[in-house]
């Protein structure tokens, strides 16, 4: 099938490469000209696995054509994916400014019976307001429909050719079909429901994971009053196949660019209807406190912050990825510097980014490095290379002997054996 993909994030260049993957044609259109220059070339804006080896194979086979002309890029495409970013305003609202102005542009050249797709994370009857958009600025007829994505950082182009499911929100028989039809080689179950129901359903996984993660996180928090490990409830709670073991690993709280951005956007969502959603109010502030509480441990084990010299292992939001965007990492680290100390981290992907945000963050090329003459090392994201560090080399160059690991990373009684003075999440 011909398809135009606009917008080139996360969501967009994989979705581009992977339905050329498929054998479709598609036009993956962003403003952005230095962007698509890149793309052109066979390089990715983003650290993301598997994802250049596909852009490569598209551009050779020319079933990929990057582009920042609409009309190139819309004009003979049979399905259109918008793909693009919604941003939180201030008060939690999502800013749907992009969404429509996409809709706005490809008005102009689309051909008749064009399917519109929302693939872009929007409130229950964003895609059928963006209809009624379009409709003002074109005759030809055309169709709406919502695919909600679900792919993550890190592992996105495996979840984009495996996923779990694929959600088809539409009204008109033609675009379901269109749809199903795009997506025939890809397993995974394909669910057809209306625009809202598609649209409610990516809020409401992303909401629930989240709830997963706050829930375990309260109980971690517990189970250090009461001297219980939650690392080893969380595996027993999981082997419940109706609890399932992922998304209950405790630590200093989700970040990224999904699960904030939609818990707040979903709170939003309910109040405007006058719906009070109080658990994922306590969702969301169990996730704030998480970070907060977590430096509470280290100020408490170290006193006074000012002057310390304090290493930190991980920026990234979360592993296997560069992005930041959220990141509990940079938030403490900010807090951290706040406060008066010396703070030099390393992460193997994410620093370049990181810097941008904190410029007076001292960066180190090793996990070697951020320990010498260090008062305490700070594990803040689940890299797995952390796990295999030679943690007695890593003891003899540390002024003191102190770890504090955001992610229950290393093993406690590992770290013990060490002699390390260990601080974890929920664990005695
Ligand atoms: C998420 C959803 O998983 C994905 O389906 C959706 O399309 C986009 O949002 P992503 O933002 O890539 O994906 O990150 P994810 O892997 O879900 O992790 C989110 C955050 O939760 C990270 O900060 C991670 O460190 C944290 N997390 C995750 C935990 O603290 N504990 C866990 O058990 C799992």
């Amino acid at each position: 099938m011909k398809i135009a993909i606009i917008g080139t994030g996360y969501v967009g260049l994989t979705s581009s490469a992977v339905f050329a993957h498929l054998g479709h044609q598609v036009f993956a259109l962003d403003k952005n000209e230095e962007k698509i220059k890149s793309l052109k070339r066979g390089e990715i804006p983003f650290f993301e696995p598997d994802l250049e080896k596909l852009l490569k194979e598209g551009l050779k086979n020319k079933l990929l054509i990057p582009t920042t002309n609409y009309k190139e890029a819309v004009s003979c495409a049979e399905i259109i994916f918008i793909c693009v970013g919604t941003p939180t305003k201030e008060n939690g609202e999502p800013d749907l400014s992009q969404v429509f102005a996409a809709g706005e542009k490809i008005s102009k050249y689309i051909m008749k019976n064009a399917v519109i797709v929302n693939k872009s994370t929007v409130p229950t009857g964003t895609t059928e307001k963006m209809k009624l958009l379009i409709k003002e600025k074109t005759d030809k007829k055309f169709f709406v429909a919502s695919c909600p994505e679900f792919l993550r950082e890190g592992s996105a182009v495996k979840n984009t050719l495996h996923p779990d499911r694929i959600i088809i929100g539409t009204d008109s028989k033609f675009a379901q079909e269109a749809l199903l039809n795009c997506h025939k080689k890809l397993p995974g179950e394909k669910v057809t429901t209306n625009i809202r129901t598609a649209e409610m359903i990516k809020y409401a996984s992303n909401a629930f994971l989240a709830t997963k993660i706050s829930f375990i996180n309260e109980i971690a928090n517990l189970c250090e009053e009461v001297g219980a490990n939650v690392d080893d409830v969380a595996l027993g709670m999981g082997l419940d196949p109706r609890i399932g073991k992922d998304f209950l690993k405790a630590g200093i709280g989700y970040g990224g660019s999904c699960f904030p951005k939609d818990t707040k956007a979903l709170h939003f969502m309910a109040a405007s209807k006058a719906y009070n959603f109080k658990l994922l109010k306590a969702v969301i502030e169990v996730n704030k406190t998480q970070r907060r509480k977590f430096i509470g441990k280290v100020r408490h084990i170290l006193k006074n912050l000012k002057g310390k010299r304090l290493g930190v292992l991980g920026l990234a939001f979360k592993n296997n990825t560069d992005d930041v965007r959220e990141s509990a990492s940079i938030d403490i680290i900010k807090w951290l510097m706040d406060e008066g100390a010396h703070v030099f981290a390393y992460d193997p992907k994410a620093m370049a980014n990181a810097k941008v945000i904190l410029p007076k963050l001292q960066i180190c090329k090793s996990a070697e490095e951020v320990s010498k003459n260090s008062d305490a090392i700070l594990i803040l994201t689940e890299w797995q290379e952390f796990k295999t560090l030679d943690w007695h080399k890593i003891k003899k160059q540390m002024k003191n002997s102190i770890i504090f690991d955001g992610r229950n990373l290393l093993e406690l009684q590992k770290m013990k054996q060490i002699g390390f003075t260990y601080v974890s999440i929920g664990r005695p």
